[in-house]
């Protein structure tokens, strides 16, 4: 094994390494650390100066004492985990040299290794939008409710957000902004029940403040969804404290949740005060850009305090929706000899009690918090909250969900070897999938995946095209699980076709952002930070978020064969979505082609034609293809369903044989604007426009992925140029197989020259500025089809980083990316597996990066659970009954149960 180990001088650092082809010769490099600069830039002179070497992994020498973590070291007075900071950096696990002498270096390394794939950690104190977005990441929850990884003692301020959200509870409220009356709906943000902290001396208890914590450290455990916070408290009077905080959301049992509380004192003896709250006073908060709007969105309507239960109870304030939030409280310390005092006061409710602690003992408080609401429950919601609290602990929970995380990993693992940033943050998204929907609680909820997930307040909660992105993974595991949410789209169907009418149209139109009732929730406006203006806003155009829905349906028989799930739902909703776009299609005399007018495409960057009084585009390339391929994939599915459910459903849609022949038609002739390079326009007219000069704007603002609002401040449009924020044109290469859209354009009578992707990718590349996270994905795909692995891995590792990095500079503080989260675990299956479920058996073509040893996962597809194995040299695949995959394009027979191991030598 390399390594290199690092003694940390109190202004230094010594880093020493056998190089290359030496044995007994070690060589030694001091690296001075500037104090007048973060330490983390202090850190990248050692990936500078160890550049071009491979090593296996660190040992740092001299690291600080703490239980938390071996790897915390202090320079120049400030302390960082460089454990954590140098696999970042370098991708290899970094160990003490104490363990290593311990554990033996092998299997130290190895510990750790498992330890970095297993857990989502930072250590420090952060503020502001760093700590906002460090809570997202650490939010715990079970598809019912998401709660932040704020601290537990922290009250909502502009360091701390304890958000607490329930799927599918939302409500409206009406804002007098200059005169005009603006309603939002917003996903509520629910009473702060996880409150707890401690006074000493009767003082008043302890809040999160910079100067009085001397160390914390969180982890996030992806094993079993425990958050575990520790932090070492120095107060000004000179008492030290450890505490210790723990939350688990119960993955069955999903309305509710434990807290595991410690306290210890290091130094002292004495009266510790234990605090308990409800928080009623909370308001949505979350987001900067929404503070001139309204946010108290429920009224309390009871509060009791009785022992070490508390309940609060309230309505929302127009959905009507009654909730209850209850907490059970138990301590040793807690008894009845020394009940705890109650008062309620300013809508919080508060328990607190007193005992006298010995120095070095660790005191335990546990504290179960249950919400229920009426849209899930029936009848008395002050009963099912006492009986969800009723006997539990935290170490049952912890037991009991065992169960489900070890289904989790068994079933939707992705495992990368070789990589192992990779593969923390693959485990990472997959874990916030699970939090953001769960088999278990979503059958009884109305309610899909919001594109922040259950993990803040940006876009207000709602649900918007990137189920596109989302459900595939669900599809391909817990097939269930996207029929549920593909439910919450056909509960609003009614609302979806009252939008097409509403508009002039036929059929279904689902809107652009979606909440409780499935009515249009875009707003007319939208605040533009660069300006300090409202700029218009015509977003809610973007009509293909129909088309999400169709292809989500579609994939989702066709990888099921659920039969009756497209009896009964789906083909209705293709129906109707198809009689929307039907109705929508203008055959133009000049062209003889069928036109889409007044609509945008996924970028956002164009809303309209310069100077146009109408809003929208016209035939956005990504939309008609798409509706291309709705048309003619309906009539693939008649095939598959029988004549009196076709006929009965054409009935209840009101569609006739004319209908069919039109979608067939427009199917046929939907223009596209193709220039004479193949170049696919992303909207007709595209080609005019002028190019912008990125360098020029880079120069000027540095950061230009947000150009629309730059330009908007500048007092000029997006819309003038060849600009985008994301994906747009090519989107429907994303979605499909290339011959899939091959066959597309033929029918449409268009043909592209040879290696026209390539330059389209190109093209396109060169005008896009990755304004959304969903951009740099896309393109890794694309990327892949025309063979540019570097380019592909390059944005793929980008997008991995989202939320990790908070590539966006702020924006996880407001919720976690959940479309980018849920692409990523698809491109590794789809693109880089490169197993592929489009026909009717699955094809397999990997393409495994450079650096993975190996890419193993599992997937469902028709009914047969596979299991897939990749190396550079080989790869097998399982199947658990008879089936027949294609591989390298050579139809494959296997066996149930017996792995079938085929060389890569065989691809050609
Ligand atoms: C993107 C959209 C996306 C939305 C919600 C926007 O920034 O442009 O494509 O649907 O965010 O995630």
């Amino acid at each position: 094994m390399r390594t290199f180990s690092v003694r940390v001088l109190d202004d230094a650092f010594e880093i020493s390494y056998v190089p290359n082809g030496k044995t007994n010769f070690t060589k030694t490099i001091t690296i001075v650390c500037d104090p007048d600069v973060p330490i983390g830039e202090n850190l990248e002179k050692i990936r500078e100066k160890l550049a071009g070497i491979d090593f296996d992994a660190a040992i740092i020498e001299n690291p600080l004492d703490y239980d938390f973590s071996d790897t915390v070291i202090g320079v120049n007075h400030q302390r960082i985990d460089m454990g954590l900071a140098l696999s970042n950096m370098l991708n290899i696990p970094v160990v003490s040299h104490e363990t290593a002498d311990r554990e033996g270096l092998e299997t130290a390394v190895e510990n750790k290794r498992t330890y970095n794939e297993w857990h989502l950690d930072y250590y420090g104190e952060y503020a502001a939008k760093r700590n906002y977005g460090q809570e997202a990441m650490l939010t715990i929850g079970n598809g019912y409710f998401g709660l932040r990884g704020a601290y537990l003692a922290a009250n909502a301020d502009q360091d701390n957000y304890p958000g607490l959200y329930v799927a599918g509870l939302y409500n409206q409220l009406t804002t007098d902004i200059a005169g005009r009356d603006v309603i939002n709906e917003d996903l509520v943000n629910l009473p702060n029940a996880q409150y707890l902290s401690f006074s000493l001396d009767q003082q008043e208890p302890f809040t999160i403040k910079h100067e009085n914590i001397s160390d914390i450290y969180r982890s996030l455990d992806l094993h079993t969804g425990v958050l575990t916070t520790t932090m070492l408290v120095s107060l000004p009077t000179g008492h030290l404290l450890k505490i210790c905080e723990q939350r688990v959301a119960d993955m069955h049992q999903w309305h509710r949740f434990v807290l595991h509380y410690e306290v210890t004192p290091m130094n002292f003896e004495g009266p510790i005060t234990i605090f308990s709250r409800i928080d009623g006073s909370v308001v949505n908060a979350n987001v900067d850009r929404y503070k001139a709007f309204k946010s108290r969105h429920f009224d309390i309507t009871e509060t009791t305090i009785n022992g070490q239960d508390a309940t609060l109870g309230g309505q929302t304030k127009a959905s009507k929706v009654n909730f209850v939030i209850g907490t059970r409280l138990t301590s040793q310390e807690l008894t009845a000899d020394s009940p705890a005092n109650e008062s309620v006061t300013d809508d919080i409710l508060e328990q607190s009690f007193t005992f006298k602690a010995q120095t070095g003992t660790t005191y335990v408080i546990e504290k179960t918090i249950a919400i229920n609401t009426s849209l899930e429950t029936d009848g008395n919601l002050n009963d099912a909250v006492t009986s969800e609290l009723a006997q539990t602990s935290f170490n049952d929970v912890v037991t009991a969900n065992q169960r489900f995380w070890e289904r989790v990993w068994h079933d939707s693992d992705i495992q990368i070897d070789g990589d192992l940033t990779a593969q923390k943050l693959t485990r990472v998204n997959i874990y916030h999938l699970f939090v953001s929907a769960s088999p278990n609680s979503n059958p009884h909820l109305d309610a899909s995946v919001g594109a922040r997930g259950l993990h803040g307040e940006a876009y207000r909660g709602h649900v918007f095209w990137d189920e596109l992105f989302v459900l595939p993974f669900y599809t391909l595991h817990t097939p269930d699980l996207t029929k549920q949410l593909l439910l919450y789209r056909y509960h609003r169907l009614a609302a979806a076709k009252k939008n097409a009418q509403l508009e002039g149209y036929e059929g279904a139109m689902y809107p652009w952002q979606s909440a409780q009732y499935g009515d249009e929730q875009s707003q007319f406006v939208h605040f533009n930070p660069d300006s300090g203006k409202f700029d218009p806003d015509n977003s809610r155009l973007q009509r293909h978020v129909s088309l999400a829905v169709a292809y989500n349906i579609w994939l989702y028989f066709h990888s099921t064969n659920d039969l009756d799930f497209l009896k009964t739902y789906g083909l209705e909703m293709l129906f109707e979505i198809a009689h929307f776009w039907s109705s929508k299609a203008v055959k133009n005399e000049a062209t003889g082609r069928f036109d889409i007018k007044n609509v945008m495409g996924p970028d956002e960057f164009h809303e309209n034609y310069p100077n146009a009084d109408e809003p929208g585009l016209t035939n956005n390339a990504y939309t008609n293809i798409m509706v291309s391929w709705l048309f003619t994939t309906l009539m693939d599915l008649k095939k598959q369903v029988d004549q009196k459910t076709w006929t009965a459903l054409t009935k209840k849609t009101g569609l006739t044989s004319t209908d069919f022949t039109r979608f067939d038609e427009i199917a046929h002739q939907l223009s596209l604007d193709i220039n004479k390079d193949g170049i696919i326009g992303q909207f007709e007219g595209y080609f005019k426009l002028p190019t912008l000069d990125f360098e020029k704007y880079r120069k000027k603002y540095g950061n230009i992925s947000r150009i629309d609002r730059l330009l908007k401040a500048e007092d000029k449009s997006p819309d003038s140029y060849q600009v985008a924020k994301q994906a747009d044109a090519l989107m429907a290469y994303y979605n499909l197989s290339f011959n899939t859209i091959d066959n597309i354009l033929k029918q449409l009578d268009y043909q592209l020259p040879k290696g026209a992707l390539t330059r389209n990718i190109e093209y396109y590349l060169a005008r896009t500025t990755h304004g959304s996270t969903l951009s740099r994905i896309v393109y890794s795909v694309l990327s892949l089809i025309t063979g540019n692995m570097d380019q592909s891995f390059a944005f793929f590792n980008t997008a991995l980083r989202s939320d990790y990095y908070d590539i966006q500079g702020g924006t996880t503080a407001e919720g976690i990316h959940l479309g980018v989260m849920g692409a990523v675990l698809l491109l590794e299956m789809r693109n880089y597996g490169g197993v592929t479920e489009f026909d009717d058996v699955l094809s397999i073509t990997p393409h495994l990066p450079e650096r993975w040893h190996r890419l193993a996962f599992r997937e469902q597809f028709k009914g047969i659970n596979y299991s897939f194995s990749f190396t550079h040299a080989e790869m097998t695949i399982t199947a658990d009954k008879e089936a027949t995959v294609k591989v390298f394009g050579n139809t494959q027979h296997l066996k149930a149960q017996q792995p079938l191991t085929i060389k890569n030598t065989e691809a050609s």
